[in-house]
């Protein structure tokens, strides 16, 4: 079969059919979601804090994400993978922008890259495009102005309800294939949803959205505390420790290896 394309995402929203997207950071996990039928896998740079143990996404480069994003694309076989541009890698204009999207599309394979911001970003958005890389929009709480938003905080509420959903449509006339919302109230979503006919992929806002995302270590489980937005659909975290804690127990009281687990 062949990979999930911009065509597969448009048509998705023209027919009413939601779709799920996770993260994934690694070649393991990328064949579990992809044998699971998720048809969008994003290397997002929350890789800095599931991944590299930050306590914000502000400090992950882009080459810390080069090589994981590289493993998601050889570990998937039919998702669209996108590449998710860290803090410091676009901002400085078009061609900043423009060189860290195609080193991410030349170096890992993956099929788009994702940016934060909206009229702020367009330049750079349009240039991609233009380029023939597919870009998804990330409106909202978006992490890597936490430190402008003073916190991890609900945003679009109230009079900035608007410059969002400007920001949406001006992403939308740029050319972007879909856009994240996160963190934001329902009922805006809802409107931003209504008013663009390219998907939104909503993060804790509300259900009237096209997509929903989630990063993979908080649906399973493996994230201590996590947002209210979040659904834990698995405990890999008990799992895995249970796991480990018996591994010990067993090398401790000489169980294993047993004869089956050795050559003689
Ligand atoms: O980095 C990330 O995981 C993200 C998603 C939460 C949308 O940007
Ligand atoms: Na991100």
């Amino acid at each position: 079969g062949r990979r999930v394309t911009v065509r597969d995402i448009a048509a998705a929203k023209a027919r009413g059919e939601r779709w799920p997207m996770l993260t994934a950071y690694d070649a393991m996990t990328a064949r579990v979601f992809d044998e699971a039928g998720i048809p969008v896998l994003l290397v997002g740079d929350s890789a800095a804090m599931v991944v590299y143990g930050y306590d914000s996404t502000i400090p992950v480069t882009v080459d810390d994400l080069i090589p994981l994003t590289a493993a998601v694309v050889r570990g998937s076989k039919r998702a669209m993978v996108v590449a998710d541009l860290p803090f410091g890698s676009y901002q400085a204009g078009v061609a900043e922008g423009l060189n860290t999207a195609v080193r991410f599309l030349k170096e890992t394979g993956a099929h788009a890259v994702k940016l934060e911001g909206g009229r702020r970003v367009l330049p750079q958005a349009e240039a991609m495009v233009a380029s023939g890389i597919p870009v998804m929009g990330h409106l909202g709480l978006t992490p890597q102005s936490v430190n402008a938003f003073g916190g991890y905080r609900v945003q679009g509420r109230g009079e900035d309800g608007e410059e969002l959903m400007a920001d949406a449509k001006a992403l939308e006339a740029a050319g972007a294939f879909a856009v994240v919302l996160e963190c934001v109230p329902s009922e805006l979503a809802e409107r931003v949803t209504a008013s663009l006919s390219i998907p939104t992929i909503g993060i804790g806002a509300g259900d009237a959205c096209d997509a929903q995302v989630l990063v993979w270590q908080d649906m399973a489980g493996l994230t201590p505390r996590t947002a209210k937005f979040v659904k834990r659909y698995a405990d890999v975290g008990t799992v895995l420790g249970d796991a480990a804690r018996t591994f010990a127990e067993e090398v401790a009281g000489g169980v294993f290896p047993a004869p089956e687990h050795s050559y003689r």
